[in-house]
């Protein structure tokens, strides 16, 4: 294919994700655009994302939202949808192929930003402006300096080619650790990241791990930051959980996890072809409730187009929120006066 004809087809938006109908099926060029980065078939339920829910989700709520697939089948819930996709608890065949499908989608993807991104390279202005905003923000409560003048850490997990450490994370962090799963993103950022002769920046990018996050534990207190972008869709619930349980060890004190990804207005949209799934802000919510994690701030992404599904940005900690005690107000109830 002549590398021309090879932009133009990335680029293409299949007409589902601009809801319109499905049939008849997207022509063969039109599946080269990544599906998690677009937005649902089904836009009147999955798609722009309500804002985001303040309110506690109960702990069945998950259990109890439909969602879909990306053929637009409907699921009546979570439940129903995961028993499909990686069996019932032990079916360790099932669950493998759910990863080895997940992995080789991105095997047969070119490593360059249009490829990480689903032909949208051009949102990575706006995606990288709204995370150094985030993570300043995030710098500046967590250190009275800003972080300047310190050795932090940060991980960047699923990190594809390399596209947020280059871009943002290693202009922050002294040392910066990379895992990704497929091998030549990985060989990509590395080759990337080597550091440029001449220049005075000493941060630089020291491990690269070639695993998935289900199979990955970190260094204990290894982290200040561990940033975890468009790809946690990749992991089932439980993994997502035992993923996060594990990678808390790997957090300094007063570290957190940045976790920036697509929200599916309500339920989940599961990805056929890529095996992954979107998730809504209250599936996410009822993920970190489990986790034993609490969020610490949080943000949307603006400026990204129309048809993608909304992107919103967590910080999450596992220290439980300071309690404000009120008091003055907790003295003062029903005390009768003091009359002088
Ligand atoms: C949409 S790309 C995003 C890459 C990068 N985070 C970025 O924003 O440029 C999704 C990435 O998730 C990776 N991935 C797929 N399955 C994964 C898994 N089980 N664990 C970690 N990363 C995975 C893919 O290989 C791919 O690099």
């Amino acid at each position: 294919m002549a590398p021309m004809e090879a932009q133009v087809l990335i680029r293409v938006v299949p007409s589902y994700a601009r809801g319109l109908p499905i049939s008849p099926p997207p022509p063969r060029f039109e599946l080269s655009a990544k599906p998690l980065f677009r937005s649902s078939p089904l836009r009147s339920t999955a798609s722009r994302p309500a804002a985001a829910s303040t309110e506690k989700p109960r702990a069945s709520a998950i259990m109890e939202a439909s969602g879909f697939d990306s053929e637009g089948r409907e699921f009546k819930n979570a439940e129903e949808m995961w028993g499909e996709e990686i069996g019932k608890e032990g079916d360790v065949h099932k669950r493998k192929e759910w990863y080895r499908q997940g992995v080789g989608y991105w095997e047969g993807v070119e490593a360059t930003a249009d490829g990480v991104l689903g032909g949208y390279a051009h949102v990575n202005d706006a995606d990288i402006k709204g995370s150094e905003a985030f993570l300043k923000m995030l710098l500046a409560e967590r250190f009275p300096d800003g972080g300047r003048g310190r050795s932090l850490v940060a991980l960047d997990c699923g990190s594809g080619i390399g596209r947020v450490t280059k871009n943002l994370l290693i202009r922050f962090f002294t040392e910066v650790d990379l895992l990704e799963p497929v091998s030549h993103f990985l060989e990509a950022a590395r080759e990337s990241l080597v550091p440029e002769s001449g220049l005075a920046i000493e941060n630089k990018a020291t491990n690269f791990f070639c695993v998935p996050l289900q199979e990955f534990t970190p260094d204990v207190g290894r982290y200040d930051v561990i940033w975890i972008q468009w790809c946690i869709g990749h992991l089932a619930d439980d993994d997502f959980v035992s993923f996060f349980m594990r990678a808390k060890a790997g957090l300094k004190p007063g570290g957190l996890f940045v976790l920036k990804e697509n929200i599916a207005r309500s339920g989940f949209v599961l990805d056929k072809e890529d095996r992954s799934i979107t998730r809504s802000d209250t599936y996410f919510k009822e993920l970190f409730h489990r986790c034993g994690l609490h969020i610490f701030k949080s943000k949307d992404q603006r400026g990204l187009p129309e048809e993608l599904f909304a992107v919103k940005m967590y910080a999450l900690t596992p220290d439980a929120p300071k309690r404000v005690h009120n008091t003055r107000a907790k003295a003062q109830p029903n005390r009768p006066g003091i009359i002088k």
